[in-house]
């Protein structure tokens, strides 16, 4: 059985210790927010936080994360609130989706170890791979959040929360439409 800590609660798995950390949390805690792309530690999508540190989770076993501490993307805010997540939304750094989970794991790191990066900075700790080329508007998001984190800049205004009705995605987008039955 191994134990470690996963978004602030001890857990345990019943399962062979050389258990990819990525399977596990997928597999076993459901945390479906840590994606697989490449499961040869070249991606990123799989990045978690262990410890404070930015760390490819298909690379680790569960045996090497015992008695650690790890956070996942569900784990970073629960309201979508932290820093990253909020510049990242209002830049537009978010393009297919699949690969910002990890990017976000990544760059929260950058910022807990570099409260002020520039891009050389943003370049040598971000080493995702983003097909979509987010790499320009992601630099300004990092460093956008890093003024948030150190109270020099607002936060933009929230996005919506997930899970929105097709009414208030309507009245959010005007260029979509929802029939009134009533008057058809
Ligand atoms: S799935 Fe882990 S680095 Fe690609
Ligand atoms: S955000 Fe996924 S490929 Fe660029």
């Amino acid at each position: 059985m191994t134990k470690f800590t996963v978004n602030e609660r001890p857990v345990q798995f019943n399962m062979d210790p050389q258990t990819p950390l990525l399977w596990a949390l997928r597999d076993a805690a459901n945390l479906t927010g840590t994606k697989f792309g490449c499961g040869a530690g070249d991606c990123g999508a799989c990045m978690v936080d262990i410890d404070g540190e930015a760390i490819r989770s298909c690379l680790v076993t569960i045996a090497e994360a015992e008695g650690r501490f790890v956070t996942t993307i569900e784990g970073l805010s629960r309201d979508r609130s932290h820093p990253v997540q909020q510049a990242m939304v209002a830049s537009g750094a978010i393009q297919c989706g699949f690969c910002t989970p990890g990017i976000v794991m990544a760059a929260q790191a950058l910022l807990k170890s570099n409260p002020n990066p520039v891009d050389a900075d943003i370049d040598a700790a971000i080493t995702n791979i983003c097909r979509c080329g987010v790499y320009p508007r992601l630099r300004d998001a990092i460093k956008q959040a890093a003024r948030i984190a150190r109270g020099e800049a607002r936060a933009p205004a929230a996005a919506p929360p997930p899970g929105i009705t097709p009414e208030d995605a309507a009245r959010a987008v005007p260029a979509m439409t929802i029939s009134d039955k009533n008057k058809i």
